[in-house]
């Protein structure tokens, strides 16, 4: 039972947010509940804040940064803090990846996953991670990942002679939580075993109109919206995550974003790097593509390391470029992160307040005070989001790792209308991957007559390979030990290798 009417009205007048109750003669008893459970959950003077902060933060940035960009004294990440896989010797990335492959047989690794968000510009209703992407296997994001966990526990295992496990936090919302678990349930956790893929959820906040109202999305509901992916550092306190990975062990965790079918979970190479170079906190990056790339780029302003968004950026510093012809500020973003369980705890203790409210102007749709439902057309609500990289200026050694982006870097945002980042170019992505691999690996493919398919060599994640091969996570986690099963094969478009196409080879070797 939560406070009555009375009360409500009056903690609801207190912060100027009476309206919320402006139909509450009109509903029934259940949905009466469900927003005086909304209302007590959000606490009337926090939401009051919320929602002046929420005004004053848009009414801040529809005043706009200027052309001047971000001001400062601004520096790329210097070189001995970035380490880059193109750019470093076999041997150092052999090291860095038996430090890695260390770390995970030894328990001391854990991948985070966000998906909270509601992935409004794909536009399904269902969470991302449930997405097919349309591969010859039909396996979703989720489903691919999973594997990609399964394979990397028994390289570390295998290579070390341990049974190891890396636990799967998931980070969902109250949009994703449900029927994410409900499809890993299905699923049988993908054969993780289920105590070792944790599902919590992060907080979700009201939507404001620019005169700092919560608005209305029903006549019983506040509209709301989760609190970012850097409402990642509440929740991991809320659902004592901490805990968690303090009882098990676990000294180091890579966050990653859903959408990114070539992300490499628990990735050896930067889990091997960031140790080898004491580094608390650390962020994986791919080369700008061009100077204007709508990506947020690592660097460090005045001194500090923080994530710096390319509306921040002045052409002119956007274009700047070394010696070599390289961009100077050519770290892109791709959110995904390493971070110290000290680090993480540090930053829950102490920082996670200070984190910056980031301003988001969307069209909320809402009732009118007649009490019918209007969609705008115009942006008329304020959602306020922390990101997660805004933790980067906290860190005493911070590292960045760039990665070739064909190899590891392609989310899946839009729909198949857009040209960029869609199902389409994610699929191409991943099997343009597949391809090099197994041309790497020896293998030839031949047409329906068994003529010879002449190799691309040079095949970029944008380009459709010649042919379709798709390798499963669970035979291959990079691209390693194919040999075995590819070379000096002839192989027919469509080839998938999938585990029982491996056993079959291995036994018929
Ligand atoms: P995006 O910023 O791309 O947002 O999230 P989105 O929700 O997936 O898609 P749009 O903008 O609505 O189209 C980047 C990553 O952060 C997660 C997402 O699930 C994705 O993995 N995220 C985003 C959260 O976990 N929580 C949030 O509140 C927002």
């Amino acid at each position: 039972m939560g406070p009555s009417e009375e009360e409500l009205r009056a903690r609801l007048e207190r912060s100027g947010q009476a309206h919320l109750l402006r139909f509450w003669g009109e509903l029934g008893a259940a949905r009466r509940d469900s927003l005086r459970a909304t209302l007590a959950q959000l606490d009337a003077r926090e939401l009051g804040r919320h929602c002046q902060r929420a005004a004053e933060a848009s009414a801040r940035e529809q005043g706009g940064p200027g052309p001047g960009g971000l001001r400062g004294n601004w520096e790329p990440i210097p070189a001995q803090f970035l380490g880059s896989v193109r750019r470093s010797d076999g041997a150092a990335l052999e090291r860095w990846e038996e430090e890695g492959l260390r770390q995970i047989s030894q328990d001391k690794v854990a991948v985070l996953l966000l998906a909270g968000g509601q992935g409004t510009r794909l536009g399904v209703p269902y969470p991302k991670g449930m997405y097919d992407v349309g591969l010859p296997s039909h396996k979703t994001l989720y489903q691919i990942q999973a594997e990609r966990i399964r394979r990397v526990q028994q390289l570390a295992g295998g290579r070390f002679g341990t049974q190891c496990t890396v636990p799967w936090y998931i980070m969902t919302s109250e949009f994703t939580l449900g029927p994410t678990e409900k499809f890993f349930r299905e699923h049988n956790y993908f054969n993780l075993e289920k105590s070792n893929v944790v599902l919590f959820e992060q907080r979700m906040l009201p939507a404001v109109t620019f005169d700092g109202k919560a608005i209305l999305e029903e006549k019983g509901k506040v509209a709301m919206a989760p609190d970012g992916n850097g409402g990642l550092y509440r929740a991991l306190v809320d659902n004592k995550i901490l805990e968690d990975m303090d009882r098990r062990c676990i000294q180091y965790i890579h966050v990653y974003c859903v959408d990114n079918i070539l992300v490499k979970m628990a990735d050896p190479v930067f889990i091997g790097f960031c140790v080898s170079k004491e580094a608390d906190c650390g962020a994986k990056v791919v080369e700008k593509a061009y100077p204007t790339e709508p990506v947020g780029v690592v660097c460090r302003v005045d001194g500090v390391c923080q994530v710096v968004e390319y509306s921040e950026i002045t052409l002119e510093t956007a274009q700047m470029r070394n010696p070599d012809g390289r961009l100077t500020y050519s770290s892109g973003n791709i959110c995904n992160h390493f971070f110290t369980l000290g680090f993480l705890q540090a930053i829950a203790e102490k920082f996670e307040p200070l984190l910056k409210q980031h301003v988001a102007i969307k069209k909320v749709p809402f009732v009118d005070e007649e009490g019918n439902l209007v969609k705008p057309l115009k942006p008329n609500g304020i959602k306020l989001e922390k990101f997660v990289f805004d933790v980067f200026q906290f860190s005493k050694h911070f590292v960045a790792f760039e990665v070739p982006r064909e190899d590891e870097f392609s989310p899946l945002k839009n729909a198949d209308t857009a040209d960029k980042d869609t199902p389409t170019t994610a699929r191409r992505a991943l099997l343009s991957q597949h391809y090099r691999w197994a041309v790497k690996a020896g293998a030839t493919f031949v047409d329906a007559n068994g003529q010879r398919i002449p190799e691309k060599h040079s095949l970029s994640g944008d380009e459709e390979p010649p042919v379709v091969c798709e390798i499963s996570p669970l035979v291959s986690y990079f691209g390693e030990g194919l040999e075995t099963y590819l070379k000096a094969k002839n192989l027919q478009s469509p080839f998938l290798l999938d585990e029982d196409v491996a056993k079959f080879v291995a036994q018929h070797e």
